[in-house]
């Protein structure tokens, strides 16, 4: 089985090296402040709750190593970059990029390299000592011909299922009991419905795509998932007919406002106990911690049932864009982001895994734990609403097939079309 991602122990990844180089000394090379000012532009998608909080401990952590830049924060709104994507593609082709933008590791961070629109990074990793700090295969996703455009941040899990235990145990449901297939789990779905409680919450079209590929990854598992996006799976046959069947299925125990609601408020229905589970990342993971929420009493989590053994990845990375009005603050963005002290603060909040393989994984929650072991263990399989599979012309058109059909413009067999059109 073909694997995109590492095999890296957690035992490997617990024997602590040495912290960054370079970084923490304030100093850099000791041009800060100089050529393009102080100002450094950073642009994500982290603009608001748990996701504004980890970049927030990133900028606390640029602010020491590099105290004579001034962090100015770019972000714009939308999980999942569902408004910043367009926007920055505009920014970028007026030739009024940021100073650095978050871009996905995979098809995503490509797109921008065969554009034109990223510098070739490669000497940082050099001089910032990156070259061994992060797993050879997500460096391979970052790397085009030779030349690596960005440095990660952290790796997220996308085939998550967070639930409310509270909730689950008055339907008569024992938490602790996790569903083995998609099947099995659409009983149980039935069975809170039955209660009155949405069972299934979700949120905006990029939510819905996102519960769709864990779907895919559940009913084919990872070789044929793999293969939907190296052509080797045909979309048009009866394991994705049968995915998209689960996948409508699962939608019709939704809530029915999801369309103008986006991830934090979905998962915030399971926080609150108004819906029993959540397909999310495991940026929630950051929410429940955030409102003090305890996994075990508070949430419970597991792998979407039926995709168990894999490791639905993405992983964040930052870049430096042609023609950034300050290179020299967006290289000290870049040493922070990929020190060991970066990693570490940025992750605890954020609720993902450093990319880092020497970060010691004691310093992080016991669901993080969970991921870290699972990346190490499990078959790494590609997110799609999150770039890693895909171009962003495919996600959107897929995007586009899935919320016709979400909201009634189309029915399953032209559905299963429209997808099969926009992968190509
Ligand atoms: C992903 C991103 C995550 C998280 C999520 C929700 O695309 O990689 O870091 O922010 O969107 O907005």
């Amino acid at each position: 089985m073909r694997r995109i991602g590492v095999v890296a122990t957690a035992a490997a990844i617990g024997l602590a090296l040495t912290a960054c180089s370079g970084g923490g000394d304030g100093g850099g090379d000791g041009d800060e402040g100089g050529g393009g000012g102080t100002d450094v532009e950073v642009f994500t998608w982290w603009a608001a709750g748990s996701e504004l909080t980890g970049l927030e401990a990133l900028e606390a952590v640029f602010a020491e190593q590099h105290p004579d830049f001034t962090f100015v924060n770019g972000a714009v709104a939308g999980g999942a970059g569902s408004a910043a994507k367009d926007l920055l593609q505009t920014r970028l082709q007026a030739g009024d990029p940021p100073d650095t933008f978050q871009a996905h590791a995979g098809a995503e961070l490509t797109d921008y390299i065969a554009a034109g629109q990223l510098e070739d990074v490669s000497d940082l990793y050099t001089e910032f000592g990156l070259t061994d700090a992060f797993p050879q295969d997500l460096i391979d996703l970052l790397t085009v011909d030779g030349n690596i455009y960005s440095v990660p941040s952290n790796i997220h899990r996308s085939n998550v299922v967070w639930a409310n235990p509270t909730v689950l145990e008055s339907a008569g449901i024992d938490p602790a009991a996790v569903p083995a297939d998609i099947d099995a789990w659409i009983a149980d779905l039935e069975t809170v419905q039955a209660t009155g409680v949405t069972a299934l919450s979700v949120a905006t079209t990029w939510t819905q795509v996102h519960l769709l590929e864990t779907v895919l990854m559940a009913d084919l598992g990872a070789e044929a998932y793999i293969g939907l996006w190296n052509g080797e799976t045909d979309w048009t046959g009866a394991e994705v007919t049968g995915a998209l069947e689960h996948f409508e299925t699962l939608m019709s125990f939704t809530n029915t406002d999801r369309d103008g609601l986006d991830w934090p408020e979905a998962t915030q229905m399971v926080i609150d106990g108004t819906a029993a589970y959540n397909v999310m990342g495991d940026w929630a993971v950051a929410a429940f911690e955030e409102q003090g929420v305890e996994r075990g009493a508070g949430f419970v989590d597991f792998p979407v049932p039926g995709s168990d053994g894999q490791f639905g990845f993405l992983a964040d990375s930052f870049t430096l864009p042609v023609g950034a009005p300050n290179p020299d603050g967006a290289t000290a963005w870049l040493e922070t982001v990929g020190s060991l002290e970066g990693q570490v603060a940025f992750n605890q909040a954020k609720g993902s895994i450093p990319a880092r393989t020497d970060a010691d994984p004691a310093d992080f929650s016991e669901y993080q734990q969970s991921a870290i072991e699972s990346y190490a263990n499990d078959a790494i399989v590609p997110s799609l609403a999150h770039g890693a599979a895909s171009p962003i012309a495919v996600l959107n058109a897929v995007s586009d097939a899935t919320s016709k059909f979400t909201t009634g413009g189309s029915d399953l067999a032209t559905y299963q079309q429209e997808l099969a059109a926009a992968v190509g």
